[in-house]
């Protein structure tokens, strides 16, 4: 077994996970000595493949991914406020004691992609979040620290859209609404946290949901625009994001839990938006 500490990425499937590339860029940067890597992990072996790496093969943390978020959750012996609230966690850290911290930097790592890398500010906007499910309640939270004027979760099961409001209401004013019923309003910033993009699929928009200026952020990502940023391109957004930056910012911060060192991402944005032809 090497010496180095131990970090990996289980998730299924996970062939083509980046964060193994994006943790070893972020380890050399910061020249922090550790390994990282990609494990295949059913849900039904979740609990024994944690248990494994933790306290046999010398690991101090893990990123949990589809379908494994909420197990994690379940999992953590302590959990951040963030990730008590998104009931869902991503980062899973090794503690001095020997316990399990759990945390999500999904929507801090959504909300550093919005504000630091693409200057586009929440403070006082009108947000439309499409979509109820996980991807959903994983962001909300972080996007209320930052003071918006209203979230509005448009869905199709309506219902799933209410009782995510019913839950953050403490935090801000949000609403929920079917997509029928946007007709005549209008967003400064929609983000598609809907599964849909993943289908090359997209929610039934009307037009007109743009204010002058408006930007759309897409929390899937592909190499190719996916249904949803090629929808906002038509209809005139300022700017029109996938989840790349995200993606990279949530490991960051996941990085900066594990390592206290924060790295510095705009370098591997900018390469591995190259790499898709950018
Ligand atoms: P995730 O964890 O990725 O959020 P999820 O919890 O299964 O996955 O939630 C998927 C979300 O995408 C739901 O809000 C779902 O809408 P419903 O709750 O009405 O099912 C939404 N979704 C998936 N495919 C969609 C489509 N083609 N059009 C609109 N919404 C879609």
């Amino acid at each position: 077994m090497s010496h180095k500490d131990q970090y990996a990425v289980f998730g299924s499937p996970i062939k083509h996970s980046k964060s193994p590339r994006i943790h070893q860029f972020f380890a050399e940067q910061t020249q922090q000595d550790l390994e990282y890597r990609a494990v295949l992990v059913p849900a039904e072996q979740f609990e024994q493949a944690v248990n494994d790496f933790f306290f046999q093969e010398g690991g101090r943390g893990i990123n949990c991914t589809v379908p494994l978020k909420e197990l994690a959750w379940a999992y953590a012996d302590k959990k951040t406020a963030r990730a008590e609230l998104s009931k869902a966690v991503n980062t899973l850290a090794l503690q001095e004691d020997g316990s399990i911290l759990g945390d999500n930097t999904d929507g801090i790592g959504l909300v550093t992609d919005l504000q630091k890398n693409n200057a586009i500010l929440l403070t006082g906007k009108k947000i439309l979040i499409l979509g109820a499910g996980g991807a959903s309640r994983g962001i909300i939270g972080p996007i209320q620290d930052e003071l918006p004027e209203t979230i509005t979760i448009a869905n199709r099961t309506v219902e799933k859209a209410q009782n995510l409001t019913t839950e953050f209401a403490h935090k801000g004013a949000i609403n929920a609404c079917r997509y029928a019923d946007l007709a005549g309003l209008s967003f400064d910033l929609i983000i598609n946290a809907t599964s849909a993009s993943l289908s090359n699929d997209l929610p039934p928009l009307v037009d007109g949901l743009l204010k002058e200026q408006a930007c759309c952020y897409d929390l899937a990502y592909a190499n190719e625009a996916t249904a949803f940023v090629r929808w906002a391109r038509e209809q005139g957004a300022l700017k029109s994001l996938d989840g790349l930056g995200m993606l990279i910012e949530q490991a960051a911060e996941a990085f900066y839990l594990w390592r206290g060192v924060r790295p510095m991402s705009e370098e591997l944005i900018r390469l591995l938006d190259l790499e898709r032809g950018n």
